[in-house]
């Protein structure tokens, strides 16, 4: 199967120069340009503005994404969008802005609710093109053609997954993803991770998404640990931001497994940000995934660079459950249980509810073991 990705990519420093170039071969004049408060207020999203105004472009600024963007928000960003007569969505920000983007790109020729368009290739009609720039690094939502948006209605984090929701551009520009304080920067570098790491051992992976998330798990363990440290390292920056695209590109075109499919309640019902419910699941979920894959889990080890020369997959799947344990612990990701506002009570009472969201998602389907309902809770209280 060919590999569905964004036309055009380009990952340099400065790629962010060449967005009116860009959105100008989409024969596009009127830019939305989609970012959050922090991010026009640490004025990147209006140095980008700037740069397509220059470009001759006519720009309208939406800057109220908030992290795990609703459908309230993607539907006040398309009543944005018609205002102003968009024919181009320009996005700056992390995944929750890229994914906003993506949705308000595709709303108008998708009417109804959102949440009936849930699940794989559900959309009926293509958008406006995405020019995409993240400043995380990261989801990969430049690369994808996934959108998570929470429903109000339901306290759901929805996934929609369709080859109309890949961004038109990705312009990966490492001076956006600087700027990330160590937390984000610990945080979105699992993320990015966990996306190459589960793409690899998906039931859904081909020789060809193996070579993106292969080389995703590669850069993880070559960088993430240096950009976490110190910020200005702009090779292990880099590295992290071309692993965000490999990862986004590897998991769209293969899956996502079971630490997201678990992943997505957490932030659905406690607000936990997607990439730190991510890591804090990353270990435990492995463990118990790891006997339906050895040798792929195996590689996984060897490519993050953890396993020794010569040792088999069972020292090597091993030596991967400690990593990433390390991992952790050396990014100083928290257990469940001290997340703030995290309250045991109301987790075990959600059990039941965020079992049966990670099952409806799809996502554990793809793991090399697929869990029951009840295993899915064991697995939380396990994380806890
Ligand atoms: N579409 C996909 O393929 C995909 C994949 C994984 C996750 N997601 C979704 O993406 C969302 C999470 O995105 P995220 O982890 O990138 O975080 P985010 O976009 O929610 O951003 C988190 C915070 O970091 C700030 N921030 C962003 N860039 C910064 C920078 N350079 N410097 C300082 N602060 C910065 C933002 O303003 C925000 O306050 C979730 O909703 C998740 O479900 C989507
Ligand atoms: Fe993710």
């Amino acid at each position: 199967m060919p590999l569905v990705l964004p036309r055009s990519t380009w990952i340099e420093p400065g790629a962010r120069r060449r967005v009116a170039e860009e959105a100008a071969r989409l024969d596009a004049a009127r830019a939305l340009l989609v970012t959050d408060a922090h991010l026009r207020a640490a004025g990147v999203a209006d140095e980008v503005a700037g740069l397509l105004r220059d470009g001759g472009f006519a720009v309208e600024v939406f800057d109220e994404v908030e992290p795990d963007p609703s459908d309230a928000t993607v539907d006040e960003g398309r009543a944005r969008l018609v205002a102003h007569e968009a024919d181009v969505v320009v996005a700056v920000g992390g995944g929750s802005v890229l994914d906003a983007a993506k949705a308000i790109a595709v709303r108008g020729a998708n009417p109804g609710p959102l949440r009936d368009r849930q699940g794989y290739g559900r959309l009926s009609g293509a958008g406006l093109p995405v020019v995409a720039l993240p400043t995380t690094a990261g989801t990969g939502s430049e690369a994808t053609r996934v959108v998570v948006i929470t429903d109000t209605a339901t306290d759901t984090k929805m996934m929609l997954l369709d080859d109309r929701l890949v961004p038109a551009v990705a312009l990966v520009d490492v001076e956006l993803s600087a700027t990330m304080p160590p937390a984000l920067t610990a945080h979105v570098g699992v993320d990015t991770l966990t996306h190459g790491i589960e793409a690899y051992v998906s039931r859904r992976a081909t020789p060809e998404t193996d070579e993106l998330a292969g080389s995703c798990v590669a850069l993880c363990g070559a960088h993430l640990e240096a950009a976490w440290r110190d910020g200005r390292d702009l090779d292990a920056r880099a590295g992290m931001a071309r692993a965000a695209y490999e990862g986004g590109a590897a998991f769209s075109n293969s899956s996502v497994c079971l630490v997201h499919g678990m992943s997505r309640p957490l932030g659905a019902l406690f607000h936990v940000p997607h990439g730190l419910s991510n890591a804090v699941l990353l270990p435990t979920v492995t463990a118990y995934s790891l006997p339906g894959a050895p040798a792929r889990y195996a590689d996984v080890a060897r490519l993050l660079g953890v396993a020794a020369g010569g040792a088999s997959d069972e020292a090597a799947g091993a030596a991967l459950l400690d990593a990433l344990e390390g991992l952790n612990a050396r990014l100083e990701i928290p257990r469940l249980r001290d997340l703030r506002g995290m309250d045991r009570e109301r987790f075990e009472a959600a059990l039941p509810k965020m079992a049966r969201d990670a099952l409806d998602s799809g996502s554990p389907e793809r793991n090399p073991v697929v869990p029951t309902a009840e295993e899915i809770e064991e697995l939380y209280r396990r994380a806890w």
